[in-house]
């Protein structure tokens, strides 16, 4: 073992994967791998005004077709025992070796279940004229067996994608600054691409094992939502790096901003928060309308961003009696008079025009709140906030 953190939840091995592999003896209850693709064959991105190398290192050269191919072989087929018998596997990579990956998982008995492409929002500039620029990254979920009963959080992935069944194309920034903090890996993924994944297929307190882990981000999301992570890396100065990630988290404030940021997505629907007094909320949901005033003095709401991807709203009683309901058209609103909405018998006194949302009159059940998020809805000020702020890592 190379380090153990001192919660006993980030354990790293330092060595070749295919040996390491063989010498563990413990079930895990995911495997995600992000190998290398092989495609550092002096290929050129631009960086600001700069041309640069896309070369990642001598690990991630390609030798010859054969070698990619065995090299896939060899490493899937020593994860297969180790993963659990209702576990996943999640790989990464292009069309550089994702072919490659996806028979060689074939031929070692997993069933395909996804193949997710990973669009990046932020792209970078590939250089060149005879192709279109380089965007997406392919991400292969696999169950052992057809015969695995996988786990797969359907209803958190539905709710994160504001009702709808989430589909297989996920659109995600790609690594930001606040992640390199403690160094830099040529390849590190995002976190919040590994937030997805750990939360699409894993309970709280489960194992994930990464046999390429790098710079540990597999690591840090995992430990962020309150699983265990084993990771494996050739690399000593990766390792090291992934240590001192998991070191910056292990300060209290900074893993409650981490794992506040690994939830924020630019796409995210957003939840209006909105205070009613107990009597108002009773009728807010009996006819399914919810007002606010529309202006700029207390309790009412500037039309902000976040808005337009207004999916639920949260009715609450001074941060008491929270119900979380779905609107019945997603950013709709419109803007009533104070009349109309007497007709509907209410008594608003405060202002001649309101903010209206319709919403199902159905609360959503299986929503937990965090206690953190609890403390700060207790305001009577409207807020927008991303539906992940409502979601509590350690009941899901
Ligand atoms: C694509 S990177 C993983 C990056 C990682 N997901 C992150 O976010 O930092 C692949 C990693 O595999 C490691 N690697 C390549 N071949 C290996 C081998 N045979 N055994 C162990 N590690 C290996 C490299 O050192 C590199 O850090």
């Amino acid at each position: 073992m190379y380090y153990q953190s001192a919660d006993t939840n980030f354990t790293l091995y330092q060595g070749d994967s295919l040996k390491v592999l063989s010498q563990l003896n413990q079930q895990f209850d995911v495997i995600f791998a992000d190998p290398p693709y092989f495609l550092s064959n002096g290929g050129k991105k631009i960086q600001g005004q700069r041309l640069i190398s896309v070369d990642k290192g001598d690990w991630d050269k390609p030798i010859s077709s054969d070698f990619v191919d065995e090299f896939n072989r060899k490493w899937i087929e020593a994860c297969k025992p180790l993963l659990k018998h209702n576990g996943t596997i999640w790989v990464c990579g292009t069309f550089h070796n994702i072919y490659s990956v996806e028979k060689c998982l074939k031929d070692a008995g997993f069933q395909i279940i996804n193949i997710i492409t990973w669009q990046k929002s932020d792209p970078t500039p590939t250089w060149g004229d005879l192709h279109f620029n380089f965007s997406s990254e392919y991400i292969i979920w696999a169950r052992k067996t057809p015969k695995s009963r996988h786990f797969f959080n359907i209803d958190l992935m539905t709710r994160l994608n504001g009702g709808i069944l989430m589909p297989d194309v996920w659109k995600l920034p790609t690594v930001g600054m606040w992640e390199k903090r403690c160094g830099k890996h040529p390849t590190q993924k995002p976190l919040r691409l590994l937030y997805r994944i750990i939360l699409a297929s894993t309970r709280n307190g489960e194992t994930i094992l990464d046999p390429f882990a790098g710079s540990c981000t597999t690591g840090i999301a995992a430990n962020l939502l309150g699983r265990k992570f084993v990771g494996i890396d050739q690399n000593r100065e990766y390792l090291n790096l992934g240590i001192r990630r998991k070191t910056e988290i292990e300060n209290d404030s900074c893993f409650l901003q981490m794992q506040k940021q690994i939830a924020e997505n630019p796409e995210e629907v957003t939840v209006m928060v909105n205070h009613a007094r107990k009597e108002t909320k009773t009728k807010m949901i009996k006819t399914g309308i919810c007002y606010l005033r529309a202006g700029e003095s207390k309790g009412s709401l500037c039309v902000t961003p976040g808005f337009e991807r207004l999916g639920y709203v949260l009715l609450h009683t001074g941060g008491e009696d929270c119900q979380l309901f779905k609107l019945k058209k997603n950013g709709c609103f419109q803007i009533w008079t104070k009349d109309t909405l007497e007709k509907f018998g209410f008594t608003p006194s405060h202002a001649a025009y309101y903010i209206v949302l319709k919403f199902d009159k159905n609360t959503m059940p299986s929503l937990q709140i965090a206690n953190n998020v609890k403390q700060r809805i207790n305001t009577y000020r409207p807020k927008i906030r991303p539906l992940s702020d409502f979601i509590d890592f350690q009941n899901t």
